[in-house]
Order: C-alpha cells, then structure tokens, then sequence
C-alpha cells in the first residue's frame, strides 16, 4: 500500500513499548510516507532520540520553545499531518488529550489536530481499568479519535493482564486503512437507523430485541470519514462526532426520519424495527392477577423502510435496508427487497453465532433492486460498513 505524498506525526510517549514504535516508523517509510516524530520527554528514557531520528528522516522534537521556523510548531506540525499516530499512549497522555490539556508539544499538537487521531495505548492493567482513564478514552471516541485497544498477556511491570501495545502491524493497517479512506460520502446527508426499536407495555416492561445497534454506529462512524453529514437516529446512547438523535419506539423513529427525509441523500435503515407494539400501554404498572394466563394484545407498527421507499417516488435518494434471516438468506432476501422497494438491502444470517447481533464481526450479503447479489466475506464491522458505503455510494 503507497502512502505517497502522506505525512504521518508520530507521537511516543513515556511507556517501555516505545522501543516498538521504531519498527512502525521503519513501515511508514518503508511505505513512502513522510514520517514527523514527537516525543514526551518521558519517552526518551525508553529510546533515544538518535534512533528515532535516523528511521524517521527527520528531526525529532520534544519541546515547545525549540522553534525552526516563525510558526509554532504545534501548529504547523498539525497542519502539515494527514494523521497522528500516539503509540504507545500513556494513561496520562491520554488524560490530558481528553481534557484540553496542553502542556508539551505532543499534547499541544494533539489539541490543534484536526485531522484522525490514532491512540494505541500501552499501560499497566489496573490503570487501564482504572473508571477514568476509561471514561477518558470513550470521551475521545466520543470525538472520533480511533482507539487500537491494548492486547492481555504479560505486561513488563510483572503484571499479567490487558494493557500490552497492540502489534504493530494493527497500528500500521489502522492509519493505512484510514489514511486511504475514499472521500466519496462528501457534502452528502447520510441518515442512518440503529438498534432494536422498544415498545413499551408499561412504566417499567418493553418488549424489544438483541439489536445491539452496533452496525449502525459502524455505518455511521465510515459514513463521516467519507466526509458525509451524518445523523444517527438510535435506540441506544451514545456519544458521537456526528449528529445523534435518540428514539425509543418504531413510531418515535418514524417521526425522527420524517424530520431527516427531505434533506437526506442516502437513507439505511439499519435498526431493528418491531413489527407490532402494544395495544394498551399501561400508565400504571400492572398488577399480577390470578390468572395463570394473560393475553397482551399487539398492533401492527407502520413498516417506516416500505413507507419512506413510497414517499421519495421519484426523487433521487437512495434508501437500503438491512435483514436478518434465520434461513434461507438470499430467498428471503429477494422477496424482501421487492416487497419494500428499497434500492439495496443487506442480508445477515442470523442462525451464524460468531457473527451478528452483538458480534463485532460480521459477515453480510448485499442484494440490489437490479437483481445483483454481492458478498463480503467476515470482517469487522468497520471494515464492512465501509463496504457497504462504497457499494451504495457506486450506484
Ligand atoms: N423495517 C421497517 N419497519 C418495520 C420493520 C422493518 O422499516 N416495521 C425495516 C428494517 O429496519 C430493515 C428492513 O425493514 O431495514 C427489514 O427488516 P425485517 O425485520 O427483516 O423485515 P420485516 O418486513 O419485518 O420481515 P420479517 O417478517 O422477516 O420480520
């Protein structure tokens, strides 16, 4: 993979996997990329700076009041990245950068990036189950930073636990991955469904489903890295860079959609819609009886993917749905896309158990109302959002 005319900044801060990051700088340049490295001056207790120098190609800089040039260089180094790489991250860097806190140059930089940030981070376990570092580092997914998660096995502080750097190679194809995200989704409104719809039976009971919501949040996620306006509109909280709008039953998500429909250019549905809700909620909690069977009655819920295919007739607006079949999926799948009239539909089996539902992976067929069928073998659910945009974004 070229990375031609890409400068990468690499911030190494103080953790003994510093030492690894020599090996990554090597890949980026190997790679054809600019490398720029940024050191906390911790880290130069675990590599020096000759060597990180010498693989890099360039002058490594540690503090602020060094300046080569009339510009800070918290700013331009900012400004002259694609994309900043912080590996081995400690709980500390990782603090501060979820704070505002800027007080050397690579948290001064990572302030002014408004670029994607990559954090690999490297710790002791118990710091990296300590409640705020955690609560740090979903504030910075939150904003979009991607976090390369640390691996389990034997830590050099003796402990045994999560906290080891990621491989290389994982941080390597994250920023590549990234760094060759197609533009294709730009100025475009993406509107996105997530989660398993809830329909209420009374103050405390719902009827719902194991959507985890998680494919949307992917969907969503890829869709602004191709440089789409998004709106999410889900079942479950989040905190995103992008426009959320939180719904609890079918009728609520309609509702949320009816407001996003006009100005929408691509609409996916896909969260898990109850098919009926209760008749008769409850504004009361209800009381056991003493009858040993109760009957709940159900109503149909408006089927919101076949309604909004209607309503656009002959605007152009592309509109997918998502199914999940426990057997016969492409069958299934056919009738489906010409019984809703949606322009793709991507079909999940649901019957696989390593993929799915709450799964990080998955696995996923995608029909086209031409009769085209196209599968995308197992992959994270990043990595087939991203595919699916692509697809949906060639029509
Ligand atoms: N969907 C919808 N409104 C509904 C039910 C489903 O908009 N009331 C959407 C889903 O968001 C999904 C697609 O339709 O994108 C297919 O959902 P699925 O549950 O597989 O379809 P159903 O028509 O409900 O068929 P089934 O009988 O298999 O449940």
């Amino acid at each position: 993979m070229s990375l031609q005319d890409k400068t990468v900044l690499i911030g190494i801060t103080g953790g003994i996997a510093a030492y690894k990051i020599c090996e990554l700088i090597r890949k980026f340049q190997k790679a054809g990329a600019k490398t720029r490295v940024v050191c906390t001056p911790n880290a130069l207790n675990f590599v020096t700076k000759l060597t990180l120098q010498n693989l890099s190609k360039n002058q490594v800089f540690v503090d602020e009041f060094n300046p080569k040039d009339w510009k800070p260089e918290h700013i331009s180094f900012a400004d002259e990245a694609d994309i900043m790489v912080i590996a081995p991250a400690t709980a500390n860097t990782i603090s501060k950068i979820a704070n505002g806190i800027a007080d050397n140059l690579l948290t001064s930089i990572a302030c002014a990036f408004s670029k994607q940030i990559i954090i690999a981070p490297a710790m002791n376990c118990n710091m990296w189950q300590n409640i705020a570092v955690q609560e740090n580092i979903s504030k910075l997914k939150s904003r979009g930073v991607e976090f390369l998660e640390p691996e389990t096995g034997f830590l050099a502080c003796g402990y045994s636990g999560k906290g080891r750097l990621c491989s290389i190679d994982k941080i390597f194809n994250a920023a590549v991955e990234s760094l060759n995200f197609s533009q294709k989704l730009a100025g475009k409104n993406v509107v996105i469904t997530s989660g398993g719809t809830i329909e209420e039976i009374d103050p405390v009971r719902y009827i719902s489903n194991y959507s985890s919501g998680k494919m949307g949040f992917a969907l969503a996620n890829s869709a602004k890295k191709m440089g789409a306006n998004v709106t999410l509109i889900t079942t479950k909280p989040i905190e995103a860079p992008f426009k959320t709008v939180k719904v609890k039953s079918a009728i609520q998500m309609q509702n949320a959609l009816d407001e996003e429909f006009e100005t929408a250019d691509i609409i996916i549905m896909a969260a898990a819609v109850a098919d009926y809700r209760v008749k008769n909620y409850s504004e009361q909690k209800l009381k056991k009886t003493s009858e040993d069977e109760i009957t709940l009655q159900l109503v149909k819920n408006p089927d919101i993917l076949k309604e909004l295919c209607q309503k656009r007739g002959d605007r152009k607006k592309i509109i997918a749905g998502f199914c999940a079949e426990s057997e016969n999926l492409v069958e299934n799948a056919k009738e489906k896309i010409a019984k809703k009239g949606c322009d793709f539909l991507v079909a999940n089996d649901i019957s696989r158990k390593d993929i799915g539902f709450s799964s990080d992976d998955n696995e996923v067929t995608i029909l086209d109302k031409n009769g085209g069928i196209k599968k995308l073998e197992k992959a994270s659910k990043s990595v087939i959002a991203t595919k699916i945009l692509e697809h949906i974004a060639n029509e």
